[in-house]
């Protein structure tokens, strides 16, 4: 059988039929889509565009591509098709269907992966902490995001690689060694903040920037102590470098508490600090950069991106001279061609301008791309998890909360649960991960517990429910040594209805991994397999699986949900999302 997706199955069927029919030239591209269920698995509009240009009848140009396409001998018993309002619909019979299954079945883990990113590299930049600052909510979400993206990316044969770009430079590290310093002066004990150094450290800047608020000149201090720091000042450096130490700590944590991959980059903004000056002689020679009031400025004017800092007036070079540095390092010394940056959408601005100097100082190719993956914001109403301050939420209270939640409701469904913790810390993270990734991106999300935790709906949880419920019947039946005859499943022409719905699903889900590796919206790939969900848990209650008397049925229906099982758990997988085998 193709290797290949349905899709391209039909993609092939179509084009080599309008090829033999010469109507190719007739049609810029072949737009083939997966109608309601009821009008086949795909459906082309070929037809219909091409009545046009042919100025006939698009039923009558429908039946000339049908019937060039029936005389494919090789595909006849694979698709059935039919014309419907000068649409072409295609449906797969029950033996390529029967085929599809078993590819599944052999494949197991790698159903979903191709080569199409075969010799691509790419660099997924996400979860871009900031040293001395706890990580927040918008910091969750690029984790989870950019962590998907990454494993999809992977799937479709790129050579992806992951970095994080954590924010360790720029003059709020002189602020902070300024307020250390400060607070070692005032009798404060080195100790304390050792105890709990990120939020402690959080505090100083926090006190510190209030200060400078209503004492403006303050402000002088901080910057003389980062000029310190960058001219390679002892004492600073090796305050700057603890700063940093505990952060990496701190963030190695969260992303085991998350459990999201280990990366393989950790570039901060300070490694690109020797790298700016000749950026900047280069923009200058390129006359790319002006002055303005003392700063060093593009203007980007003309393309209505304003103008865009690379030197503030006090000699300091901007998050933004550090990330033109980024760019091109990461094209030069990092041969990557694709580079996707999971930052939030407030930075929008920010990346609009990085790009087009990029792309004046033709430091990114134009066959290259960059690309800013942008989320919303995610909040959560109000009171539904206290916080110091009331307004965002720490990393850290949110899974805890989350955790607490799925440990109970683990106990009242569940209370003989062999391994209980472990099973309720993956419920928690799935539930906090789906509900995130099931909403597009773009839009702002308001999270809440009873939605994001909830055993039935477009949940983590119901997704992890429904595989662990599969897994419960197929332990059922081999204990029962009622084992399944052969590997794999035979042909069966008298599907039952809800049988063939699941059939049809699974042929779908190649297709749905690869859109996600291109539109990088992982919600296509939630609703897909929340979809593949339901349509297991109506076969479930109209047909019997393991009490079906008829052996080869029952067998054939065991296979059905064995591969369902399994592209449950390779789609979650992809999210990032555990799937307990009981729960
Ligand atoms: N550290 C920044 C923040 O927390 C995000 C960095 C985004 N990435 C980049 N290349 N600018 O806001």
């Amino acid at each position: 059988m193709n290797s290949e997706t349905g899709k391209n199955l039909i993609n092939h069927l179509l084009s080599s039929a309008l090829s033999d029919l010469k109507l190719t030239s007739h049609l810029d591209s072949l737009d083939i889509k997966v109608p309601n269920s009821e009008f086949g698995d795909y459906s082309s509009n070929a037809a219909l565009v091409l009545a046009k240009k042919v100025k006939q009848n698009p039923k009558v140009v429908a039946a000339k591509i049908i019937e060039e396409i029936a005389k494919n001998e090789s595909f006849k018993d694979l698709v059935t098709m039919k014309e419907q309002g000068g649409f072409i619909n295609f449906t797969f019979t029950p033996k390529y269907l029967t085929e599809n299954l078993n590819k599944i079945l052999e494949q197991g883990d790698l159903y979903g992966c191709s080569v199409s990113g075969q010799g691509k590299t790419v660099v997924v930049e996400y979860f871009q902490n900031n040293v001395a600052k706890p990580p927040h909510v918008g910091h969750l979400r690029s984790a989870v995001i950019g962590d998907c993206l990454l494993r999809v990316l992977k799937s479709q044969g790129y050579k992806a690689v992951s970095d994080t770009h954590i924010g360790d430079w720029g003059t709020q590290f002189g602020i902070l060694l300024f307020a250390y310093k400060e607070y070692l002066k005032s009798g404060g004990d080195k100790k304390q903040i050792e105890a709990d150094p990120i939020s402690e450290l959080n505090k100083l800047y926090v006190g510190m920037s209030a200060k400078i608020e209503s004492e403006p000149e303050l402000r002088d201090q901080g910057k003389e102590e980062f000029a310190k720091l960058e001219k390679g000042d002892t004492e600073n450096r090796e305050l700057w470098q603890w700063f940093v130490r505990v952060s990496l700590a701190d963030f190695e944590n969260y992303r085991k508490i998350l459990d999201i991959l280990p990366f393989d980059h950790n570039l901060g903004e300070s490694f690109y600090e020797d790298k700016m000056p000749a950026i900047l002689a280069d923009l200058k020679q390129k006359n790319l950069l002006s002055e303005s009031e003392g700063a060093q400025v593009v203007n980007l004017e003309e393309q209505k991106l304003g103008v865009a800092v690379l030197v503030k007036s006090d000699g300091a070079t901007t998050y933004l001279t550090r990330d033109v540095a980024t760019i091109k390092y990461r094209v030069e010394e990092m041969k990557l061609e694709k580079m996707l940056y999971v930052v939030d959408n407030r930075q929008s601005h920010h990346f609009d301008q990085l790009f087009e100097i990029a792309k004046q100082a033709k430091y990114v190719p134009e066959a290259h791309t960059a690309e800013h993956v942008d989320f919303g914001f995610m909040s959560l109403p109000e009171g539904a998890i206290s916080t110091r301050k009331g307004t965002t939420i720490s990393l850290k209270n949110l899974i805890e909360e989350a955790r607490k939640r799925a440990a109970q409701i683990i106990e009242e469904k569940n209370p003989g649960l062999e391994n209980k913790q472990a099973v309720a810390e993956q419920v928690a993270l799935a539930a906090i991960k789906y509900f995130d990734l099931s909403h597009n991106r773009k839009t702002e999300i308001i999270f809440t517990w009873d939605k994001a935790l909830s055993f039935e709906g477009n949940t983590g949880p119901y997704l992890q429910y429904t595989h662990a419920r599969i897994n419960g019947i197929l332990r059922k039946v081999v204990s029962s040594e009622s084992r399944v005859e052969s590997e794999l499943a035979t042909s069966n022409s008298q599907l039952a209805t809800p049988e063939l719905a699941v059939l049809r699903k699974l042929v779908l889900y190649p297709e749905v991994v690869a859109q996600v590796a291109k539109d990088y919206l992982p919600n296509g790939l939630c609703n897909y397999l929340f979809e593949l969900s339901q349509e297991f848990n109506s076969f479930y209650q109209a047909v019997p699986v393991a009490q079906e008397q008829d052996l080869k049925i029952r067998d054939f229906r065991l296979q059905l949900i064995t591969a369902t099982a399994q592209v449950l758990r390779n789609g979650l997988y992809l999210l990032g999302i555990e799937a307990p085998e009981e729960m």
